[in-house]
């Protein structure tokens, strides 16, 4: 019996095969089972994959027990206070830190692919007003499926990086459109002259009538430094839903916008990249500090669909370390956009009260990435509904990463899951006269 091995018996038919146990450079070991329906005439059944390791990838690592984010190697928190957005999409997509001359060509490279087609305007005007501008980048980003046809050869490796780059480029246009068409505000055309997150707010905020930007090309670098930091706390995270989505699609072969578009809808959910948006709904309708003991027991109760939006998490088992930076981050950004809104005062307490909890310390739910971000969006003026869309824009640079790192993978299957089967045996046809 080889060291690296699990061996695994079939009672039921007598059957025992050695499956390999695979080490990465760090993390949980996985056992090795594909061949374990040839070998023993049986599946696993694992529904949620809370014990399952879809692929091998090289580009994020969590422990999540000691709270430890890694992206290519480097902590997040150093990431976090040394970085920007865009260099570390380029070290995502890329696999090292750029040098300047690396980091100048991709920041050009993306102002350039940074417009949408003029076509696209039109598309927007088929969403009502009141549509969920998460609506509109489900259904946006997978129209420019309908574009860039000459370089869709998915064999192709340029064809494949220019894919990741326009996507990368255009999703801020993209997400600023969705904003000002549920507005009805002209849509402005991103500029060559400013940075990625600078563009952003300029699109979202700029009127007819008055630049947010001003002549200097001046914006506070609170705001800039601070939207930065949410991309970069955003911009990838393993296996999430959204990213195994988007390697589900990909896995088919399908239009690169198209599997992005999926893996948009996959994170506009409440469980998942949904949360920053519920969390705000749960914070106003707590309302005040005194009613946070009524909510917490709502949390608790079974028979109460209520859940602490911003709490828990599958991996993380200690703290997200996301959601520290984001908390301190809070203070920065509310001393230079002070807001009346009780918010912050009244997540920190909400924090306070649960992490004292017993159900919240013995089921180890903490706070998660989504639990603070929605406080500093808000002081940023960026509108509740479009705190899920902040979120598409961070996590683009991810899924894109996975995408490229799957694309390149030779050998490539499709995935196709097997099922437990509950329903009926075979039966016969019955007329409908003798129903
Ligand atoms: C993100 O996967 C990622 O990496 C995601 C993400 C990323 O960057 O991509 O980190 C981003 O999606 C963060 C999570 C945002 N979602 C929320 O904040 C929504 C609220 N949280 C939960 O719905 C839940 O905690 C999940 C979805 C985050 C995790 O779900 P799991 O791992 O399936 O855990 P579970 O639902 O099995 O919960 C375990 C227990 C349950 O109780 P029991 O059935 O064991 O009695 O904890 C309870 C749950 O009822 N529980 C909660 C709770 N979260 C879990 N109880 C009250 N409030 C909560 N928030």
């Amino acid at each position: 019996m080889a060291k690296d091995t699990v061996t695994i018996r079939n009672n039921t038919n007598g059957k025992e095969a050695d499956f390999s146990l695979l080490r990465g450079t760090a993390g949980t070991p996985a056992v090795d089972i594909g061949s374990l329906h040839k070998e023993l005439g049986a599946f696993t059944f694992d529904p949620g994959f809370m014990s399952t390791a879809s692929c091998k990838s090289a580009i994020t690592y969590i422990d999540g027990e000691n709270g430890i984010l890694l992206y290519r190697g480097y902590p997040i928190e150093q990431l976090a206070k040394n970085s920007t957005f865009l260099e570390v999409a380029y070290l995502l997509m890329n696999g090292e830190l750029p040098s300047e001359v690396e980091l100048s060509s991709f920041k050009g490279e993306i102002r350039q692919h940074s417009m949408i087609h003029e076509a696209l305007r039109v598309f927007f005007n088929g969403f009502h007003y009141d549509a969920h501008p998460m609506s509109m980048m489900v259904g946006v980003m997978g129209s420019l499926s309908a574009f860039y046809h000459s370089e869709l050869n998915m064999n192709d490796p340029e064809h494949r990086r220019i894919s990741a780059m326009r996507m990368l480029a255009k999703v801020p246009t993209i997400a600023a459109a969705s904003h000002r068409h549920s507005v009805g505000w002209p849509f402005i055309y991103p500029r060559l002259d400013l940075g990625y997150c600078e563009n952003f707010m300029n699109m979202m905020f700029s009127l007819p009538g008055q630049q947010y930007i001003d002549e200097n090309n001046y914006i506070d670098p609170i705001a800039v430094k601070a939207l930065n930091l949410l991309f970069i706390l955003h911009a990838d995270h393993e296996q999430n839903a959204s990213t195994s989505t988007v390697r589900l699609a990909s896995s088919t072969g399908a239009n690169p916008y198209a599997c992005m578009a999926a893996g948009i809808a996959a994170l506009w959910g409440p469980a998942h990249g949904g949360a920053n948006e519920a969390v705000l709904s749960m914070l106003a309708e707590i309302g005040t500090v005194d009613r946070i003991p009524l909510y917490i027991e709502k949390a608790k109760d079974k028979n109460d669909p209520f859940r602490l939006m911003g709490f828990g998490h599958r991996v993380y088992k200690n703290f997200d370390p996301r959601a520290t930076i984001t908390r301190d981050t809070c203070y920065e950004v509310l001393e230079k956009f002070p807001s009346d809104d009780p918010l912050f005062e009244l997540a920190l307490a909400l924090e306070e009260f649960a992490l004292k909890d017993e159900y919240f310390i013995e089921k180890k739910l903490y706070p998660n990435v989504d639990f603070y971000s929605g406080i500093i969006y808000k002081a940023l003026k960026i509108p509740e509904d479009m705190f899920t869309v902040m979120f598409v824009i961070a996590r683009t640079a991810g899924w894109v990463s996975h995408w490229l790192e799957m694309m390149a993978e030779p050998g490539q299957r499709i995935g196709r899951p097997r099922q437990i089967y509950t329903g009926y045996d075979t039966r016969n046809y019955v007329d409908l006269t003798d129903r």
